[in-house]
């Protein structure tokens, strides 16, 4: 796949997300975020796709999953008007049917039509299913460019910008003791145990627990993330020991080499 290769999915994704542009100010609102959110991603993917050396050809693969990771969202806000999956449907299984139905990437080879439609499919699970070496490549670049950039939206002082605690959730006040624990085994807190905002905050700073590249983890660290979110918290005993156990894991491993 090359840079000539790229632009038509690129023209196809801005007319798709176009044609769902909307007179409902709600509705649009949320198209433009994930728009905008979209092309970050792009960014973000392409500046990892430098840190790890890609090809032209793995580039250009790795800019296309990020370019349709989302695809489904825009549909899935239209139709059921929210991005929660448990309450609609899982928005990168839609994503892939709505590739297919499009035939977008009819003109690529087979086994890359296949590699993009598995790592958007992958891109948002709690794991990463056992697959070839490049399938579960592409979904680790995925994963980590997405998360870069959902904590960007998290921490940013721009109060436009920033993603709000989801309003069925309680105060920041209170961190349950069940998410506290799981985080200090190791573990990417579970979305099911979230019971406040708090619990939320905590559950997208273990996110640091499921990423892949060191070149992830010296951008949480360069741009603060971990910080700016622990500042959002109640400053309690066990807040200071889930941050300070994600902030040595993320030490060891943005000196990781790779
Ligand atoms: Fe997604």
């Amino acid at each position: 796949m090359t840079e000539t290769d790229i632009r038509p999915l690129r023209r196809w994704f801005k007319q798709y997300v176009q044609s769902f542009y909307s007179p409902d100010a709600d509705i649009q609102a949320h198209v433009r975020l994930k728009e905008e959110h979209t092309a970050r991603v792009c960014d973000r993917m392409a500046e990892l796709s430098t840190a790890l050396r890609l090809t032209t050809e793995q580039r250009t693969l790795a800019e296309s999953v990020a370019l349709f990771h989302d695809v489904g969202r825009f549909q899935q806000y239209t139709q059921y008007r929210t991005f929660n999956d448990f309450r609609s449907e899982d928005h990168a299984c839609l994503g892939v049917r709505i590739l297919r139905q499009a035939g977008v990437l009819s003109d690529l080879p087979q086994s890359q039509q296949e590699l993009v439609q598995k790592a958007v499919r992958y891109h948002n699970g709690r794991d990463v299913p056992a697959d070839s070496v490049e399938a579960v490549n592409l979904a680790r670049m995925i994963r980590d460019a997405d998360k870069i950039d959902i904590l960007a939206m998290i921490t940013s002082e721009d109060e436009l910008f920033r993603i709000l605690p989801s309003p069925e959730f309680g105060g920041m006040a209170q961190v349950s003791p069940g998410t506290v624990e799981f985080i200090l085994q190791g573990h990417v807190a579970r979305f099911e145990h979230i019971r406040t905002a708090a619990d939320q905050m905590l559950f997208r700073m273990s996110w640091l627990l499921d990423m892949n590249f060191a070149w992830t983890f010296q951008m949480v660290r360069e741009k603060g993330y971990l910080e700016k979110m622990a500042a959002q918290l109640p400053q309690t005993d066990s807040v200071r020991r889930v941050v300070e156990f994600l902030s040595d894991y993320r030490e060891r491993r943005a000196a990781a080499t790779v």
